[in-house]
Formats: C-alpha cells, sequence, structure tokens
C-alpha cells in the first residue's frame, strides 16, 4: 500500500520503510540521520544493527510502528538521543541511561583515563567516585581494574537507582552509597583515588536552556559554580591514603580557581590536564 506521497502507508511499511522515513525526518535534528534512524529501530524493535540488515523486507506489524513513532517524536521534540535510546556508550561500556542521571560526556573518559595512570593493576586499591550518577565513572575504573574496591557515592536516590542497574548489568561490584559527599562513608576509609565530575554550573549559566532535558541538580551547583567542587576537595585530604590523588572534572574557566582551591586545601602536585581543544577540563592534586 503506497500513499500519494510515494511513502508506504504506516500499517504496512517494512523495516526498511521505516528506515528510510525515519532517516527522512531526522534530517531537522540530527547531522548523522542515517545512523540514528538505524539507532532508533534497534531500539523500537529491540533489535541489534546486523538484524536490522538481515530483516530489511520484514513487514513491521502496528504496535510496533507506534512504537518507532513514539521515539521518533522524543526524538523530533528534541529529546536528547541518549534518552530516547535508554543507553549511551562510555568509555567502552554500554550504560543504561534515563532522564534522571546526567549523559556521561567523551571528556569524561579523560578524567578515567587519568585516575587509572599510576593506579596499581594487583593488590587492594580503593577507589572514590562522588556524584556517580549513572554510575559512569565508577563502573569505567572498576572494570579497568578488577582487582579495586570501588565506592560510588550519590546524593539522588532516582540516579542511584541508574547505577545500581549498570552496575548488576556489567557485573560489578562497586559499593553504591546514597548520600552528601562523603557523609555515608566510613570514616576510616582511606582512598588511593578520589574522582569526581561534580556539578559545576553556575544557576544563571547561559548553557543551561540547552540542557533542559538534563537533571538541573546534576549540572548546577550554586550562584557562583564552584560551590560543589569546594565542598569536595575541602574534604579530599583527610580521605586520601598516603599517596592517594584527588581528580575533578570542571568547567573550562575554573582551572585558575580549583588549582588555588586544591593548594589550600595541602593538596601537592597540582596540575590541570587540558582537552584536545586546549580547554582546561580536569584538575588533580596529591596528598603527598
Ligand atoms: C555532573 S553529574 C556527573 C554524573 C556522572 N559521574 C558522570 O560523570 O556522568 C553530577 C552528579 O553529582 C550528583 N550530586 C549533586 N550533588 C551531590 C551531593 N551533594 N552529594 C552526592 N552527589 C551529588 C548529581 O545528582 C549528579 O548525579
Amino acid at each position: 500500500m503506497t500513499s500519494d506521497s510515494g511513502v508506504a502507508h504506516p500499517l504496512s511499511r517494512s523495516l526498511r520503510d521505516w528506515q528510510h522515513h525515519l532517516r527522512e525526518r531526522l534530517r531537522v535534528v540530527s547531522d548523522q540521520p542515517e545512523q540514528e534512524a538505524r539507532w532508533l529501530l534497534a531500539a523500537a524493535l529491540g533489535l541489534d544493527a546486523t538484524a536490522l540488515l538481515r530483516n530489511a523486507l520484514l513487514p513491521i506489524p502496528g504496535d510496533q510502528g507506534e512504537q518507532i513513532v513514539a521515539l521518533l517524536d522524543q526524538r523530533l521534540a528534541g529529546v536528547p538521543l541518549a534518552y530516547c535510546l535508554g543507553e549511551w556508550s562510555f568509555y567502552g561500556l554500554d550504560l543504561r541511561v534515563s532522564p534522571e542521571v546526567l549523559i556521561p560526556r567523551p571528556d569524561t573518559e579523560t578524567l578515567v583515563t587519568l585516575a587509572l595512570e599510576g593506579l596499581a593493576e594487583e593488590g587492594a586499591v580503593r577507589v572514590l567516585d562522588l556524584g556517580a550518577g549513572s554510575g559512569a565513572i565508577a563502573l569505567a575504573i572498576a572494570l579497568a581494574r578488577p582487582q579495586a574496591e570501588v565506592w560510588g557515592v550519590e546524593h539522588s536516590p532516582a540516579a542511584l537507582r541508574v547505577a545500581r542497574a549498570n552496575g548488576a548489568l556489567l557485573a560489578s561490584r562497586v559499593h553504591w552509597l546514597e548520600g552528601d559527599w562523603y557523609a555515608p562513608l566510613d570514616g576510616a576509609l582511606r582512598f588511593d583515588r578520589i574522582v569526581a565530575n561534580p556539578p559545576y554550573l553556575a544557576d544563571d549559566d547561559p548553557h543551561l536552556p540547552d540542557l533542559h532535558h538534563e537533571p538541573r541538580d546534576a549540572l548546577v551547583a550554586g550562584p557562583r559554580g564552584l560551590e560543589c567542587l569546594e565542598r569536595i576537595i575541602a574534604g579530599a585530604y583527610e580521605r586520601l591514603s598516603t599517596s592517594g590523588m584527588l581528580l575533578l572534572e570542571h568547567g573550562p574557566d575554573q582551572g585558575a580557581a580549583v588549582r588555588r582551591l586544591l593548594g589550600n586545601a595541602g593538596l601537592c602536585a597540582v596540575r590541570t590536564r587540558c582537552d584536545l581543544a586546549g580547554r582546561e577540563r580536569v584538575s588533580s592534586g596529591t596528598r603527598i
């Protein structure tokens, strides 16, 4: 069945018809419409990419067509692709994501890489991820260092449920704790790495309108943007092991302020690394 416009009627579309339809509709919101069409179809139908190719002529029943349209409508309304798909890739891991968690960013992979540098592959090292969100950082480190004991702290119960679900899917043994930064931790614990990608935007940051699908609590620190970084840095010294290191992701214009805070908190070897565009994004300091 074909409509006047030459497009197959929704009720008689094959997988390939749907793929073409989605690709054309997605052009307005995406610079990779072909790829997004495939991802959305795979998510709506529960198929992988190979199955999509193999079954191009498969007729799609009406109820599945409705699921495809529902996902397409969300995407056309500006919902980030990660939330439409319900999963996103980070550091080679497929993570579940929902609007309760920040979508893990490629920039944050730099934080993981730096945290793993010099972190022993054998032996009992301890790592703490503050503001775990989807669990991206804690899980990437736990899976790269199977001998490490990893803690993930998160104050949002809904986000923590996502982190726990990701931990279960990836069969990782991260200790997930709910609460405010260091508060839920056993006071005797000392960590070889403390890592965090905390909220660091000021509450009037001009980028916020573009980020309105993501949880505001995951993005905004307070009037100055530095409030969460300050609290994490203030509590780090007494939580680090003797040779432990604190590593923080921050905004590109916060490097100088974060270095000053790290120095004032008694941390040594304070330094900042830049991203590929030369913007200051991760600062660190060690206890000795
Ligand atoms: C920028 S998101 C980072 C999420 C994840 N680590 C990532 O990199 O994708 C910051 C996270 O910190 C959490 N958070 C904010 N305030 C917190 C607090 N006082 N204690 C613990 N977690 C907090 C937010 O809920 C959010 O999940």
